[in-house]
């Protein structure tokens, strides 16, 4: 096992003013770094984690040492990586296989090479670890967590299928995640990876956001806060009804690609935008991604409708119509808030990653009593990020009387 591959170790000590920086904005996963160090829950646990490798994961794996594991990062997406991170991970003992840039292979060479850790759990932003683990068939695993949509919509089609061989926790679903990190954290770590790559004006403009979950109601709320008129683009009738009383416009993909600005696809799946709707955009159109893979936009129709294409500054390509109509595509469709820019702010991240660590230690202390199966995060756990974030806040709230509780569990009291 290779003590580390990243790009540049001298960029160790801005990565480590970086992550110090976040770690002041992370109290909860502070919290439970300090009681981790005192109680070492994780003593001798080895992790095989593969996550956007930025500060804020930075300060997840220290809270994971701090309790005893050792670990193993690789990165979870080839442009996600933040080098200056990794080389200050690495710089402080931490076995990390990541840089900006991977290609195909590099990006599988660093997670076998994560995997010779000989994982007991694993950590994923998107399932590749798992479905590594399971072509493999890696022995000894006790389970496993996942950070992302994505991946837990890819676990539980392993696991409908039978195949699922450790249980994992889906993380993502913890309302202390989903509906911060997704939606707050979604919303504006995309429009500032639009903004890098290309200082785009929102106001005035037309956005189209594709998927109508939680990343793109805080995509939609985002852009529709700087000046933009926001379409909706979605499938499921319950969530494109609550985008109409959310105030946008609604409408199939066909008839939004002839009237936007700006794409953002947030969808989880294939070829949300594809050749038909790359025919009729307005010329000067860009299309962004910031769903997990890159395969929201249909980049081999873009390539193949091109009569050229041009690198027009570093994340921005241009795809040049038959027509002469330009079409501009950012971070070759990958995700955009990563790509362009430093992914959710700490935090959001915060409560994620707090969610993260306090899992792991629930499948160390109870793998044995689990099934191999995709579960939630323990209600337990969930509140307690809650308490602790609203705490690290000072924000108290209000207690129910005796009166109260009495009123809630009763069925007597009616007219
Ligand atoms: N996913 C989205 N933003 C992230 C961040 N800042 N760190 C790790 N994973 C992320």
């Amino acid at each position: 096992m290779k003590d580390f591959i990243i790009k540049d170790i001298s960029l160790a000590n801005n990565g480590k003013k970086r992550i110090e920086w976040a770690r002041r904005q992370m109290p909860v996963l502070q919290i439970i770094r300090e009681r981790y160090e005192k109680e070492k829950p994780l003593k001798g646990v080895k992790i095989a984690a593969c996550l956007h490798v930025t500060v804020e994961t930075a300060n997840l794996i220290l809270t994971l040492r701090a309790g005893g594991a050792k670990i193993a990062l690789t990165g979870s997406n080839p442009l996600s990586t933040q080098d200056d991170v990794a080389a200050a991970l690495a710089d402080d003992g931490i076995n990390v296989y990541a840089f900006r840039g991977e290609n195909e292979e590099e990006y599988y060479e660093c997670l076998d090479e994560a995997l010779k850790i000989d994982p007991d759990v694993t950590l994923d932003d998107g399932a590749d670890t798992i479905a590594r683990v399971h072509e493999k068939s890696l022995e000894g695993i006790k389970g496993g967590c996942e950070e992302t949509t994505t991946g837990v919509i890819r676990l539980r089609a392993l696991s409908a299928e039978g195949r699922l061989r450790f249980p994992v926790i889906a993380v993502n679903d913890a309302e202390t995640k989903m509906m911060f990190d997704n939606r707050y954290g979604t919303g504006q770590s995309t429009l500032h990876g639009i903004m890098n790559a290309t200082n785009f004006l929102f106001a005035g403009k037309t956005v189209v956001v594709v998927g109508y979950g939680w990343c793109g109601r805080g995509v939609a709320l985002r852009a529709k806060g700087l000046g933009s008129s926001v379409v909706v683009v979605e499938v499921n009738p319950r969530k494109a009804l609550e985008a109409v009383m959310d105030g946008y416009a609604v409408m199939p993909m066909k008839e939004a690609a002839k009237i936007g600005n700006l794409f953002i696809t947030v969808t989880g799946d294939i070829s949300a935008i594809r050749r038909e709707h790359f025919e009729v955009m307005q010329d000067g159109a860009i299309i962004a991604n910031s769903g997990h893979f890159n395969v929201e936009i249909n980049i081999p129709d873009l390539e193949e409708l091109a009569i050229e294409t041009n690198e027009v500054k570093e994340d921005v390509v241009e795809y040049v119509m038959r027509d002469s109509r330009r079409l501009y595509l950012l971070a070759e469709g990958r995700l955009v808030n990563l790509a362009c820019a430093f992914g959710h702010p700490p935090e959001v991240m915060d409560m994620s990653f707090a969610n993260q660590a306090l899992c792991v230690r629930h499948i160390v202390e109870n793998h044995d009593k689990l099934r191999n199966e995709v579960y939630p995060v323990p209600k337990e756990i969930d509140e307690e990020v809650a308490k602790l974030k609203l705490a690290s806040l000072g924000v108290e709230i209000e207690e129910l009387t005796e009166e109260q509780k009495k009123y809630l569990s009763s069925w007597d009291f009616g007219t």
